[in-house]
């Protein structure tokens, strides 16, 4: 039999389900549909179980370091196998917690594989959803009748021709996340944001680590300071860092592979295929209708309608900037213009982090960027060296940078590196959400001692009054 709804909701990630959540929250009737568990790839494979390892790394650094700061710890050593569980607990808790919130906003969840039908008895529009069970469920299809339906069924990771995954020596990041050993000698292949995550993780938890990055620079789209510097800090820990690398032959054993870089052999026990993200657009059904697809990215207008109104994609599915919170926000509008309401989003509010250590984040534009499309910018710096909260910490590497359009003294870009900036980077959301100027970050009193008084001091020194530097 068909159940009517007024959304539902296909994929249940950080687009998925927090839009079933706004979508209840406006009293709409909802289901969503999920064929693995509630979370997404952001907490099943991506954002949290990384998180949760380089806390682990975090947790090793501490103690390598706990003879400095008096305290002594003998014999300490590293137990992989509880890393995970703890990570593996973690997702499990949050994973409860959806659920909990699934249940206290009445929200259907179906938990099968859902597909979208074109026009049929249930309805003369495409957007009827077909939900199928693995077979020995021995359940029957159940049919969906949404007068909306909200595309969220996100991203998968991109292989090479030259490195397809075999899953047991060249991994994507999800296989990475299973392993119950840590190799000895491992390539990354890409230097992008997840490449880097992992690269520190396990450069710290002692696995040889050589990244291999196609750019002439890692983190290509990060301002070039920032990723200079975090180059220059990996290479001081002992990773090899080779760009420009053009890999064009891979031969792999049951315990290594053996990869051609520009020309010269170098073997691995592992290597991790990091090189981004494609959208799962593929046996969900699209072509049972008239959305429109390019470069394998569901094409939407700016409330995140597809080619069939009633049809919304939001999240990794759609491209452009692939962050779970982002996903989050883009459905939330989806959601609330299809109640009718009004939304409005502003790209150049959206902050970007990398949890490696050291972090980084960002927000708004890079120094280059800027420099291309304002005639009269500042750009200065503050270094956590000149913090004493930071010194105190033991963790004094890095800087906040920040970009200022001279003429008018509005925020184009912050920049920060070191030791948990992406807490930091908050305070420059809300600042470009309220317009301020660099001249009130300046004059908001900022407490003492706090890491975050590098971002008032890199405030004030946009017009030379900084005071530890
Ligand atoms: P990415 O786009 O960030 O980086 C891919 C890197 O691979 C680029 O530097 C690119 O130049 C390089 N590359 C491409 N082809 C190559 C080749 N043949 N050989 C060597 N290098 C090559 O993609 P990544 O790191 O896979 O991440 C995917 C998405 O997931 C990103 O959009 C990212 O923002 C998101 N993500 C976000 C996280 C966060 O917010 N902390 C954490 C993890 C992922």
């Amino acid at each position: 039999m068909a159940k009517e709804y007024d959304v539902v909701i296909l994929g249940g990630g950080p687009a998925g389900y927090v839009a079933a959540i706004r979508a209840s929250q406006l009293k709409l009737k909802v289901a969503i549909v999920e064929k693995y568990k509630l979370g997404g790839t952001c907490l099943h494979k991506g954002c949290i179980p990384t998180k949760a390892l380089l806390k682990t790394a975090e947790q090793w650094r501490s103690l390598k370091k706990a003879a400095s700061f008096g305290v002594e710890v003998d014999n300490f050593s590293l137990n992989f196998t509880q890393a995970q569980t703890r990570k593996n607990e973690v997702i499990s808790q949050l994973h409860q917690g959806i659920q909990g919130l699934m249940k206290k906003g009445s929200i259907d969840v179906y938990t099968g594989m859902g597909r979208i039908l074109g026009p049929s008895i249930f309805s003369p529009l495409p957007g009827t959803i077909s939900v199928e069970y693995d077979e020995d469920l021995e359940k029957e299809n159940e049919m969906l009748v949404p007068k909306n339906l909200l595309i969220c069924t996100g991203s998968k990771p991109r292989q090479l021709d030259v490195l397809p995954f075999n899953h047991t020596t060249i991994l994507s990041s999800d296989d990475l996340l299973q392993l119950e050993t840590l190799p000895k000698k491992m390539a990354i292949v890409g230097g992008g944001v997840i490449g880097i995550e992992w690269a520190s993780m396990l450069s710290d938890l002692g696995v040889e680590i050589t990244i291999l990055e196609a750019f002439d620079k890692l983190l290509p789209s990060e301002d070039e300071e920032i990723a200079k510097a975090l180059m220059k800090n990996f290479q001081a820990r002992g990773m090899t860092v080779q760009l420009q690398a053009n890999i064009s032959q891979a031969q792999s054993t049951e315990s290594d592979v053996t990869l051609t870089i520009n020309g010269e052999e170098q073997c691995f026990d592992k290597v991790l295929v990091a090189v981004g993200r494609e959208a799962i657009v593929n046996g969900i059904g699209i072509e049972n209708t008239d959305i429109k697809i390019e470069k394998n990215y569901i094409q939407v207008n700016k409330n995140y309608q597809t080619k069939e109104a009633h049809i919304y994609a939001a999240g990794d599915v759609i491209g452009g900037i692939q962050l779970a919170h982002v996903a989050s926000h883009e459905a939330i509008h989806a959601i609330e213009h299809m109640a009718g309401l009004k939304p409005d989003v502003n790209e150049k509010q959206i902050p970007s982090c990398i949890y490696s250590y050291p972090e980084i984040a960002h927000i708004g534009l890079t120094e280059q960027q800027a420099k291309v499309e304002f005639s009269n910018i500042v750009s200065k710096k503050f270094p956590l060296k000149g913090n004493a909260k930071a010194l105190v910490n033991g963790e004094d590497f890095g800087f906040v940078k920040m970009i200022v359009n001279q003429d008018t003294d509005d925020l184009l870009g912050v920049h920060l590196i070191g030791d948990h900036v992406t807490e930091l980077i908050a305070e420059s959301s809300l600042a470009f959400t309220l317009d301020a100027s660099a001249w009130e970050m300046g004059h908001t009193i900022h407490p003492h001692p706090s890491v975050s008084e590098v971002m008032q001091e890199v405030s004030l020194a946009i017009h030379d009054e900084a005071i530890h530097y």
